[in-house]
C-alpha cells in the first residue's frame, strides 16, 4: 500500500491515501509528490534531459568520440554512469528498422528529438547540437553492443554460473535487440545458427564453448559484415562480478574468486590490433584483470556536479539561501553528490538527510568499524587521515590477491581482538572506501625531499557519509563492549558529562561514569584508554536526542605528540542552557597519584586560533586529565581525576580519587550490560 504525500498550495502538507484521492487532487490541480522511498531519478537520458534540474554535460559525448579510442569510465555510485552510456548510446546508434534497413530520414530517427530539440529547463540546445558539423557525422550513426554487468544481487558462485547468467541475461538482450540480423543477407546461415543459441539460450548449454565472450565477439563480428562499419563497445557495471564477490560474505571460495579472472578474458577476445571503433565500459572499483593494453592507458573520470551547476539547479528550487548546508551535506567531493542533490532538491520538504543509495554497501565490512581493527584511523578521516605509501603508488586496479585480503577482513566477528584484523589490509580498506566515494583524496604528503616515503591524505567529504560511518563507528563499540548500548549507561554519560558544575560530587559522577566505561573494555582485554577515548568520540557523535554535540576533535593535530596511541578528547557539548567545553586526557597504566597534572598546553587549546568560534565567552571551560594505575602508597587500582572547572589558574587544579573496585562493584549492580 503506498501512501503519497501532497502539498497543497505549497502552504500546508498532509500524506492522503493515493487511490482514494488522487483523482480529486488531480482535478483540483494540485501539485502531488510520490511519498516513494527513495524519490526516484529520472531513469533514462530522455527522462532526464525533460526534467527539472538537467545539467547539460552532452559535450561529454564529444570528448569520449573525438578522445582515446578506449576508455574506462569511473565515478562512484549514483554519479552518473549509466546515464552517461545511455546517452553516448542514444546518441551514436544506428536507428534500425525491423528488416534491418537503416532509417537515413535524419528528422524520423530515433532519438532525433531528444538531442535536437530545445531542453524544457533552460531554453537552450543541447552543447553536442550546437556543433553541426560534429553531430552530422556521429548522430546516429554506428552500430552499437550495449552490455550492463550489473548482477542486480544475483548470486553466482562460480564462473560457469556467471556465464550462464550473463548468456540468460545481458547477452541476450544484446542479441535480442539486433534480432533483425537474423535476416540479414550479408551474413552466412551457419553463424545465424550461432545467433539463435544466443537469442533463445538453453539452460544446458556449453558455456565453456558458446561463452560470454564467444558470444560478443559474434556479434560484433555479425553487426560489421551487415552494416560494412566496427561497433561502438559500450559496457556498463564492468565491475558487477567483482563487487558481488566483495560485497557476498558467502562468495569466499577458490571457485569464486576464479570468476574475477574468467570473467576477465572475455576482453582478451579482443585483440589489441583489432579493437572495436570505440569502448567506454563504467565501473566504481576498478577492477584489476587481464586488460588488452589498449584500455586500462585512458580513463575518464565522471564528478558529479560542479559549484556552478549546484547554484543553479538550488535557485531553481528556491533554496539557493541554503547553498552552505548543501555544500556540508552533499559535497566535499571538490565537486557536488549529484544523486543525493537532486533527490534532496525535487522532494518537497527540503530535508537535510542523507539520500545516497550507495550509503549501506558497508554492511558486510561492519567489523573493520570497530576500534581494534580500523575504527580509530577511520575516525580520523573526518578531517584528515594518512596513509603511508612508498613511492606514492596509486590505488590501482584490485587484484584478486586483494579481494582475498578484504575477504579476510570481511569474516572477522565481533567482538574482534587487535590481533585478529589484518593491519596489512589498512591501504586496501581505504582504497575501496575511495573508490565507492565514502572517502576523498585531499593531498599527497612527502616526508621529505630525499625519502621515498610520502603519506597519501583523505577524508570524509560530507555530512551525508558522516553519519553512516557515525552509525557504523556506534554500532562496533556496542558490539564490542555491549556497556556502549545500555541506553540508561548512555544517558548517565551525557548526563555526566554535561552535569558538572565544580563541585566535587559532580566531578566525582563523572570519574565513575568514565572509569566504569574503562572497566568494562578492559574485562574485554581492550586497550583500554584508546578505546575509552574513542568510545566517548564515538558517543558524542551519535548522542542522545536532546543533546547537542556542535564539536568533536576528531583527528590529532600537529601538537599531539606522534607516537601517542592516541589524542586528547576535545569537544563541545550542550545540553539545556549550557555549553561545556572540555579537554579531556585520559591515560592508564601510570602512577596516579602524583600532585598537578594539568599544565598550560590543557589550557592553550580554548585558546587556540583555530577554535575562535568553538570556545567562546559562553562556553564553561573542563580541563581534565584522568590517570588510572595502582597507588604506590595503598597499592590499590585507583583512578584520579584532575580538573580546573572554568578556571585558568593552574595552581587552583583539584582532584578527585576513585576506587576501580568500588566503581566495578557499583556498576554491577547498576547497568545490566556490564
Ligand atoms: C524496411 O522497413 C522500412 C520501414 O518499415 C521501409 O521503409 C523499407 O522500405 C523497408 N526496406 C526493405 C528493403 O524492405
Ligand atoms: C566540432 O566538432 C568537430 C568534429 O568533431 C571538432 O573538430 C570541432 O573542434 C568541434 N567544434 C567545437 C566548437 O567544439
Ligand atoms: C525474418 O523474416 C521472416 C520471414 O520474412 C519473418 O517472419 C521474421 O519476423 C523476420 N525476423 C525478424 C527478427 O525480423
Ligand atoms: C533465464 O532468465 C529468465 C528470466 O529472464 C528466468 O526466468 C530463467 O530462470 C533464467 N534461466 C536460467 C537458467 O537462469
Ligand atoms: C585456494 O587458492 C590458494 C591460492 O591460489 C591456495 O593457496 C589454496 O590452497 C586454495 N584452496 C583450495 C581449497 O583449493
Ligand atoms: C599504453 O601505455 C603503454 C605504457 O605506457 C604504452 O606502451 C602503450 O603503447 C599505450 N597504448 C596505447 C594504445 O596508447
Ligand atoms: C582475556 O585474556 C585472558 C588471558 O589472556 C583470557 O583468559 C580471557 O579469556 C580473555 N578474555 C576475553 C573476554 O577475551
Ligand atoms: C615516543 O615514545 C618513546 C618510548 O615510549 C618515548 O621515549 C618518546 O619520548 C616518545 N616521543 C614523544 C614525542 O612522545
Ligand atoms: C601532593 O599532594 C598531597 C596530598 O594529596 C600532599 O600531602 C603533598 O604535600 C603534595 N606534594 C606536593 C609536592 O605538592
Ligand atoms: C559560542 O559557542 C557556542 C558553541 O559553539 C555557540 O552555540 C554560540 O553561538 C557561540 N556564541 C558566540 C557569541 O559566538
Ligand atoms: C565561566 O567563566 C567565565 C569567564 O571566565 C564567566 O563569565 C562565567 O560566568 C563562568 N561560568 C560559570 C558557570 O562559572
Amino acid at each position: 500500500m503506498c501512501w503519497t504525500l501532497f502539498r497543497i498550495k505549497n502552504i500546508r502538507t498532509i500524506c492522503l491515501h493515493h487511490s482514494l484521492f488522487s483523482t480529486i487532487l488531480t482535478v483540483l490541480s494540485i501539485q502531488m509528490i510520490d511519498c516513494q522511498w527513495p524519490p526516484p531519478l529520472p531513469a533514462s537520458f530522455k527522462e532526464l534531459r525533460d526534467s527539472q534540474f538537467f545539467v547539460d554535460n552532452t559535450h561529454l559525448i564529444q570528448d569520449a568520440l573525438n578522445g582515446p579510442d578506449h576508455s574506462l569510465i569511473r565515478a562512484r555510485h549514483g554519479f552518473g554512469k549509466t546515464t552517461f552510456l545511455d546517452m553516448v548510446r542514444r546518441f551514436v546508434e544506428l536507428d534500425v528498422f525491423p528488416n534491418g534497413t537503416v532509417n537515413t530520414d535524419k528528422h524520423t530517427r530515433k532519438n532525433y528529438d531528444s538531442f535536437a530539440k530545445i531542453v524544457p529547463s533552460s531554453g537552450r540546445f543541447l552543447t553536442v547540437f550546437q556543433n553541426k558539423s560534429f553531430f552530422e557525422t556521429n548522430f546516429g550513426a554506428y552500430p552499437v553492443i550495449f552490455l550492463d554487468l550489473n548482477l542486480k544481487g544475483a548470486k553466482t558462485p562460480d564462473s560457469t554460473d556467471l556465464a550462464r547468467y550473463l548468456l540468460n541475461g545481458t547477452v541476450k538482450a544484446a542479441f535480442t535487440h539486433h534480432e533483425y540480423l537474423i535476416n540479414s543477407s550479408f551474413i552466412h546461415f551457419e553463424d545465424k545458427n550461432l545467433m539463435s543459441r544466443f537469442l533463445v539460450p538453453s539452460d544446458n548449454e556449453n558455456v565453456e564453448k558458446y561463452s560470454p565472450r564467444f558470444a560478443i565477439t559474434l556479434l560484433r563480428k555479425l553487426l560489421r559484415q551487415h552494416f560494412q562499419k566496427d561497433v561502438i563497445l559500450l559496457i556498463d557495471n564492468i565491475d558487477g562480478p567483482l563487487r558481488e564477490v566483495l560485497f557476498d560474505p558467502g562468495q569466499d571460495t577458490n571457485a569464486t574468486f576464479a570468476k574475477l579472472d574468467v570473467f576477465g578474458s572475455i576482453f582478451e577476445e579482443v585483440p589489441d590490433d583489432k579493437p572495436p571503433l570505440l569502448t567506454l565500459m563504467s565501473c566504481i572499483i576498478v577492477p584489476y584483470y587481464r586488460w588488452p593494453q589498449y584500455v586500462t592507458n585512458s580513463s575518464i573520470h565522471l564528478d558529479g556536479f560542479f559549484d556552478v551547476e549546484m547554484t543553479s539547479l538550488a535557485k531553481l528550487a528556491g533554496v539557493d539561501h541554503e547553498i552552505e548546508q548543501i555544500s556540508t551535506w552533499y559535497g566535499g567531493f571538490s565537486v557536488f553528490n549529484p544523486e543525493s542533490i537532486v533527490r534532496f532538491l525535487s522532494i518537497a520538504m527540503k530535508e537535510f538527510k542523507p539520500y545516497w543509495s550507495e550509503l549501506g554497501s558497508l554492511e558486510t565490512f561492519k567489523v573493520a568499524f570497530a576500534p581494534q581493527c580500523f575504527g580509530r584511523q577511520i575516525l580520523e578521516c573526518y578531517q584528515e587521515c594518512k596513509l603511508w605509501m612508498l613511492g606514492g603508488a596509486d590505488i590501482s586496479g584490485m587484484s584478486t590477491n586483494i579481494v582475498r585480503k578484504l575477504k579476510i577482513l570481511q569474516k572477522l566477528n565481533f567482538p574482534v581482538q587487535a590481533a585478529e584484523c589484518p593491519l596489512d589490509t589498512f591501504p586496501h580498506f581505504i582504497g575501496l572506501l575511495e573508490n565507492l566515494g565514502y572517502l576523498t583524496f585531499t593531498r599527497r604528503i612527502s616526508r621529505s625531499s630525499t625519502s621515498p616515503l610520502t603519506f597519501s591524505a583523505f577524508k570524509v567529504p560530507n555530512q551525508e557519509v558522516k553519519e553512516y560511518f557515525a552509525r557504523l563507528l556506534y554500532e562496533a563499540i556496542r558490539r564490542q563492549i555491549p556497556l556502549n548500548g545500555d541506553v540508561n549507561f548512555r544517558q548517565e554519560l551525557f548526563e555526566a558529562i554535561a552535569g558538572v558544575d565544580g563541585s566535587e560530587q559532580r566531578m566525582r559522577r563523572l570519574t565513575s561514569a568514565l572509569v566504569t566505561l574503562l572497566l568494562a573494555s578492559e574485562r574485554r582485554n581492550q586497550t583500554a584508554d584508546a578505546t575509552l577515548a574513542h568510545s566517548i568520540r564515538v558517543h558524542l557523535l551519535h548522542p542522545p536526542p536532546e543533546f547537542k554535540v556542535p564539536y568533536v576533535k576528531t583527528s590529532r593535530s600537529e601538537e599531539d605528540s606522534k607516537n601517542q596511541s592516541d589524542f586528547d578528547l576535545v569537544f563541545v557539548l550542550k545540553y539545556m542552557t549550557a555549553t561545556l567545553g572540555y579537554v579531556l586526557k585520559i591515560e592508564s597504566d601510570v602512577q596516579p597519584t602524583v600532585n598537578r597534572t594539568l599544565n598550560s598546553a590543557y589550557l592553550d587549546v580554548f585558546s587556540t586560533r583555530k577554535f575562535d568560534n568553538v570556545f567562546n565567552a559562553t562556553v564553561i571551560k573542563v580541563a581534565a586529565n584522568l590517570r588510572c594505575g595502582i597507588c604506590d602508597v595503598s597499592g590499590e587500582h585507583i583512578c584520579r581525576l584532575s580538573y580546573l572547572f572554568n578556571d585558568t589558574h593552574l595552581e587552583r587544579e583539584k582532584q578527585v580519587d576513585v576506587k576501580k573496585h568500588q566503581i566495578a562493584e557499583e556498576a554491577r549492580t547498576r547497568w545490566q550490560k556490564f
